[in-house]
């Protein structure tokens, strides 16, 4: 199921939905599509960020595929009203718990960086975002008017359930990565934190062959522009991995370059439940100008065929192809300090060729 949403979020699916069907024809697999509405554009269409329709094809369908939600008419509003609710909706009525952001740099992109090159050369990480819980969901939360002046409270939560199913994905990658672990938290002050430290170290003893540290969000973001290459796997809760993955997103030379899938638990075909959406956001600014990076959202095309489909020599192919397009230098603007950028459709119809 499509879920274009607002902004560039429909430009960057039109191409990555082009990217599937190529995809699903060579390799002789039938692709059968719905669309559904959510962000802006449905409380535009349908008065809520949300709606059930959405709910009820996201869960009938085998895997989800997001642009972004976000519309600046929104900016004032309260959050249950913003078509960002729609998108914290879905995410857990899926029940879609585990955000993997994939941050790498390459090679044809070392100087689109500001960071130096040789910094930033042979970064290699994955992210895992804890999703469906924390500050981002937690109660009590509201703007309190009762008393002598505004009262605002937000509640960060977890229990020792959510941590766990998390951390074992997070392990689980590293088996077949680099073996690494980095649990992030703010033991030294949140309790929260210190549970999570507590839990993710159990966790740890169900995979010796792994090795897990921890390190303290405020060092993690210094460590992340200092020496990248030290992570395999960073695990992290809700808002820390949200922070996080946007200063990722420099080491890989643009945001539009990042894809990302959002993991639930195994259906009884084996298949796991999929929300696939790139890390960038609806960016109003260039949107409908055909400017747009579709890498972050081909990239979770491919994520998708992998994670939900088991489907990996399919998604090779597309990873193959959109590094090919990459190295060719037909690029969009935020990738071309100087020259002439290729536009979004550009890009999707060279990778679309390249498969
Ligand atoms: C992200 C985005 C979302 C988040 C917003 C749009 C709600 O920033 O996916 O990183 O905070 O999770
Ligand atoms: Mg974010």
């Amino acid at each position: 199921m499509i879920l274009p949403g607002d902004g560039i979020g429909t430009e960057v699916t039109r191409e990555a939905v082009k990217v599937l069907h190529r995809v699903a024809g060579k390799f002789g697999h039938q692709v059968s599509l719905s669309e559904g509405l959510l962000g802006g554009i449905a409380i535009h269409k349908t008065g809520g960020p949300l709606p059930q329709e959405t709910v009820d094809l996201a869960l009938k369908a085998d895997a989800t595929l997001m642009g972004a939600v976000g519309l600046p008419e929104f900016d004032n509003v309260a959050p249950e009203k913003r078509p960002e609710r729609g998108l914290l909706g879905i995410r857990k009525a899926l029940g879609v718990y585990a955000n993997l952001r994939p941050v790498r740099s390459y090679k044809a992109l070392l100087d689109a960086s500001p960071l130096k090159k040789e910094l930033i050369d042979g970064t290699d990480m994955i992210i895992v975002r804890e999703l469906n819980g924390g500050i981002y969901y937690g109660t009590p939360r509201g703007i309190f008017e009762d008393g002598p002046e505004p009262r605002a409270v937000n509640t960060m939560v977890y229990t020792r359930s959510e941590i766990q199913r998390v951390a074992r994905m997070a392990f689980h990658l590293a088996q077949n990565r680099c073996k690494k672990v980095t649990s992030v938290d703010k033991s030294n002050v949140l309790e929260n934190s210190q549970l999570w430290r507590r839990v993710v170290t159990e966790v740890a003893k169900e995979f010796p062959d792994v090795t897990l540290d921890h390190l303290l969000v405020d060092t993690t973001a210094m460590q992340l522009i200092l020496n990248p290459r030290r992570f395999d796997v960073l695990l992290t809760e809700n808002m820390f991995g949200d922070i996080l993955s946007d200063e990722g997103a420099v080491l890989a030379g643009s945001i539009g370059m990042l894809p990302s899938a959002s993991i639930g638990d195994r259906k009884p075909s084996g298949a796991w439940v999929g929300l696939y959406e790139p890390v960038h956001g609806s960016a109003p600014d260039i949107a409908g100008q055909n400017k747009a990076n579709p890498f972050g959202a081909i990239g979770s095309v491919a994520a998708m065929l992998e994670y939900s489909f088991g489907l990996r020599e399919e998604a090779a192919a597309v990873n193959r192809a959109a590094e090919a397009v990459l190295n060719s230098g037909r690029v969009t603007a935020d990738l071309k300090p100087s020259g002439k950028p290729a536009t979004t459709t550009e890009v999707g119809d060279a990778v679309v060729q390249a498969i």
